[in-house]
Formats: C-alpha cells, sequence, structure tokens
C-alpha cells in the first residue's frame, strides 16, 4: 500500500508528557499531532511508519536562550543561523529563542526585523527572538520594546554587568521594566553587579593573578546575588515580570522564590554547565575554555542547584554562545578579556536526558524544565507538548545506548562537555512533521524553520 506524504506514525514507543508517561502510537498529520492512540495502525493504514518500540517519544527540547552570531567587544562567534540550528536539532532542540541586539542606529524592534530576515532562509528549526537593549535606554529603544512585542517577541533582554559592551545602570533597568510591564513583555536580566566584579579583578590584578584559572574569583558569587536582589526589587517595585538568565546559586533561585511569594512575576533558569560541571574545570588545562559569566562554582553549588529545579528555577537552557578556542586563547592571561560563553545547544538535551535515565529526575521533568515550562512562559502555546493539536516536534530515545558526548555540529571546536559518558541517544529528531535526524544522521532536506511569533505575557 502506498504511504501518504503527510501522515506520520511514530508506534510502539513510550510517549512522555509533562503529566507522566503513557504507551501509545503518536499519529501526525500535516505536522501536528494529530493523536495519541492504542493502535494507530489501524487508524492511519496509509501512515509512513517509524518504529519506536523500547524508545521514549518527547516532545522536542525548547531552548530559550541562545546566542548566534553575537558581536562581543573585539570577537564574534563563528557561527550563523543555518549551523547553529542544525546543531540544535542533532542535539534533540526543535525550537530556539536567540537575542536581536541593536546595531547603531537601530531600534530593538527593527533588530528584531533584521534577525528575522537573517534566520528565516536558513533555520533548521523554528526560531524566536528576545530584543535586547544594551548601554543606554533611550526613549527610542524603550519604545522599540513594544514594537518587538508586536512583532512577536514580547521579552527584553538587560544586562547589570559588561560595562561599555551590554551592561545598564540600574536606573535604566528601571525604565525598561516600567515599559515592559506596560507592554506585557518579560524583562530577562543577566544580573552579576558589575561594580563588585570590577574590584574583584582589580584585586586579582594588584595580587599579580586574573588568568582564567582565576576566572570564579573574578566573578564572585556576591556579585550575582546582589544584583538579583537588586533586580527582583525592582520588578516589585515597577509590576514587571522579571527572569533571572544563567543562575548559578540555589540562594538566588531561593531570592526568586521570595519575590514570587510576595507576588513578583519573577522566574529563573540555570543551564547545563552550572548543574554538570564545576569550578575545578579551571584547574585543568585551557581553563580560558571554560571563561563564561558567571562562572562555574564550588561543587557544593551545583549539587544545591539541581534541588532548585522545578521549584525555584523552572527551565534549564544553554546559553549557547560559541566562540572557538583560538579565540578563546588570545587573552587566556585575562580572565576580564576572554570572550565569555559556552557551546550547549546541542548538548543541553542529551545531558538532560541521560541525567534522568541515572535515576537524577525524571524524563517527564526533563520535557517541563526543557521543553513544556519554556514554551508556555515564552508564549509559544503550539510547542512544549506532544498532546493532540501541537506541533509535531519529536524527539526518539533510546534509553539503551550509552556513549560519549562527541562528534559536535556546534560553530567552534571545543566542547565543555566533551567526552563526558551520556546514557540515552537522541536517534530521531522531527520538526513540525518533517524527520531531520535518523540514526544520528542527518536526513532533512531544505531548511524549514519557521519564525516563532510569541504571545505577550498574560494580564
Ligand atoms: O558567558 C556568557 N554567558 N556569555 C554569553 C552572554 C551572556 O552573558 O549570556
Ligand atoms: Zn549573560
Ligand atoms: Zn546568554
Amino acid at each position: 500500500m502506498e504511504t501518504s506524504r503527510n501522515e506520520l506514525l511514530i508506534r510502539g514507543g513510550t510517549v512522555v508528557l509533562e503529566s507522566g508517561e503513557l504507551r501509545a502510537d503518536v499519529l501526525i498529520r500535516g505536522g501536528k499531532v494529530a493523536g495519541l492512540l492504542r493502535d494507530g495502525k489501524s487508524a492511519a493504514p496509509k501512515a509512513r511508519v517509524i518504529d519506536a518500540a523500547g524508545a521514549y517519544v518527547m516532545p522536542g527540547g525548547f531552548d530559550a536562550h541562545t546566542h548566534v552570531g553575537i558581536q562581543f567587544g573585539e570577537f564574534k562567534t563563528r557561527d550563523d543561523f543555518g549551523i547553529t540550528t542544525r546543531a540544535a536539532a542533532y542535539g534533540g532542540t526543535t525550537s530556539m529563542l536567540e537575542f536581536a541586539f541593536p546595531e547603531p542606529g537601530e531600534d530593538p524592534g527593527e533588530a528584531v526585523e533584521r534577525r528575522i530576515a537573517e534566520a528565516s532562509p536558513v533555520a533548521a528549526i523554528d526560531f524566536g527572538f528576545h530584543c535586547a537593549i544594551a548601554q543606554h535606554a533611550d526613549d527610542d529603544a524603550l519604545a522599540g520594546i513594544e514594537r518587538a512585542a508586536r512583532m512577536g517577541a514580547p521579552s527584553v533582554k538587560v544586562f547589570t554587568a559588561y560595562r561599555g559592551i551590554m551592561m545598564l545602570e540600574l536606573g535604566d533597568i528601571h525604565a525598561v521594566m516600567r515599559e515592559a510591564a506596560r507592554s506585557r513583555s518579560l524583562v530577562m536580566v543577566h544580573a552579576e553587579t558589575e561594580s563588585i566584579v570590577e574590584r574583584a579583578a582589580s584585586e586579582l590584578r594588584q595580587q599579580g593573578r586574573g588568568e582564567a584559572r582565576d576566572h570564579p574569583l573574578a566573578r564572585p558569587a556576591s556579585a550575582e546575588l546582589d544584583a538579583a536582589r537588586s533586580v527582583l526589587g525592582l520588578a516589585q517595585e515597577t509590576g514587571a515580570a522579571v527572569y533571572l538568565v544563567h543562575v548559578t546559586l540555589a540562594e538566588v533561585a531561593a531570592e526568586i522564590r521570595r519575590a514570587r511569594a510576595e507576588g513578583v512575576s519573577a522566574y529563573g533558569e540555570t543551564c547545563p554547565h552550572y548543574l554538570f560541571l564545576d569550578e575545578s574545570v579551571y584547574s585543568r588545562p585551557h581553563p580560558e575554555r571554560m571563561v563564561c559569566s558567571p562562572p562555574m562554582r564550588p561543587a557544593s553549588e551545583a549539587k544545591a542547584l539541581w534541588r532548585s529545579l522545578g521549584t525555584d528555577l523552572t527551565g534549564v537552557h544553554s546559553d549557547h554562545c560559541c566562540f572557538d578556542s583560538s579565540q578563546k586563547a588570545v587573552y587566556a592571561s585575562d580572565s576580564t578579556r576572554v570572550p565569555p560563553g559556552l557551546p550547549g545547544v546541542e548538548t543541553r538535551m542529551p545531558l538532560m536526558i541521560s541525567a534522568a535515565l541515572s535515576g537524577r529526575l525524571r524524563l517527564q521533568d526533563v520535557v517541563r524544565l526543557c521543553s513544556s515550562e519554556p514554551a508556555r512562559l515564552f508564549g509559544v502555546v503550539n510547542k512544549g507538548s506532544l498532546l493532540p493539536g501541537m506541533d509535531a516536534d519529536v524527539i526518539l530515545v533510546d534509553p539503551k545506548r550509552r556513549g560519549v558526548i562527541a562528534d559536535l555540529h556546534m560553530g567552534t571546536d571545543f566542547s565543555p562537555f566533551q567526552g563526558m559518558e551520556v546514557r540515552g541517544h537522541i536517534d530521531t529528531v522531527i520538526s513540525n512533521g518533517d524527520v531531520l535526524v535518523v540514526g544520528g544522521d542527518w536526513v532533512g532536506d531544505q531548511p524549514h524553520g519557521r519564525y516563532l511569533s510569541r504571545r505577550r505575557l498574560a494580564k
């Protein structure tokens, strides 16, 4: 019998929803989940069948914190949307949000427009943008928050760190929050108090230190905690919804919980490198490659952070940012000048799935932290779940396979997780009903990623 091009049946697997697991076939029709069925075959005799016996069938990952082609001071990552969205798909991520930093003369809305045009022809998976305000929050920039929200980008990123590159003073962040509250946009904050970081770095220099191996000392925990408290306070005062990116400390996570208990719409994420790695990475060869902000913390902090997951912190995102080893090496003797950031869009899902298969959390928690909750919070109503009607973004995971992190596809030449053992293997990746990866090999044809126009926060 001829099979239908429009119908796909994923047969015999265990479907993972955020509410639990069930044995069901997943019927996909026209790029959407058409049903979770007991005997899909009889319901769809012409469908192309993918055998999922023994596999977990999960929604594709939703990574809301990635940087593509980011310019940081004198360095620019060497990737583009084609490379990074493909690498994301290899790693089981089927939706990605990135940042649109305005160029001189652009407002945040125009920056979003430019980035959509850049990504659309080459994106392998669906993508969206957060707007951003860096250095000065003048009237044009503030008005751009509403323009960006109208274009489907109702979130704005600000930095309390990186003076002269991205940093905004707290007064400017206050103004951004007032405007974002009016536009029902989420304010995403990189929270580290720059003056604490500057003081720490200068004291290290006076001691003849400050190389990449000293990086954790140059960006102390107190900087993160102080900035987090400040911006949570501003959010309370302005009524803005606030989202702390790359939280490294359980204490910051607890501040988010406290703010929420007082009625603030406060959220937070962490990243795989703060869960799976710790500051000992800076004592190994090439510590400069591990320079990111904030830095990895002591192992006890990483352990504590796991306990914040799902309660105080509702997402695990990659903060993908792939400078390569030669760019990292230029200023290895001065950690403050090493371009910060780590590649991770391809390794986030494999690491989290591996942690679940090792008993550290449940697979349904991975779905919630890495797919469902991010899709909900960032206003993408048709992603993050395999319930009927949702976009057919699906991954098949073979729980029996073990391997190591290697042979990656991101636009750089190293991974902080290189060689790490992982349980489970993402075997098949489907985006909007199109099969992109089978057996770990690329089978997708033309780039077909679509722009995700997102909803504003609920009133
Ligand atoms: O070190 C980091 N996190 N680099 C990417 C930019 C940012 O601060 O998120
Ligand atoms: Zn940051
Ligand atoms: Zn980032």
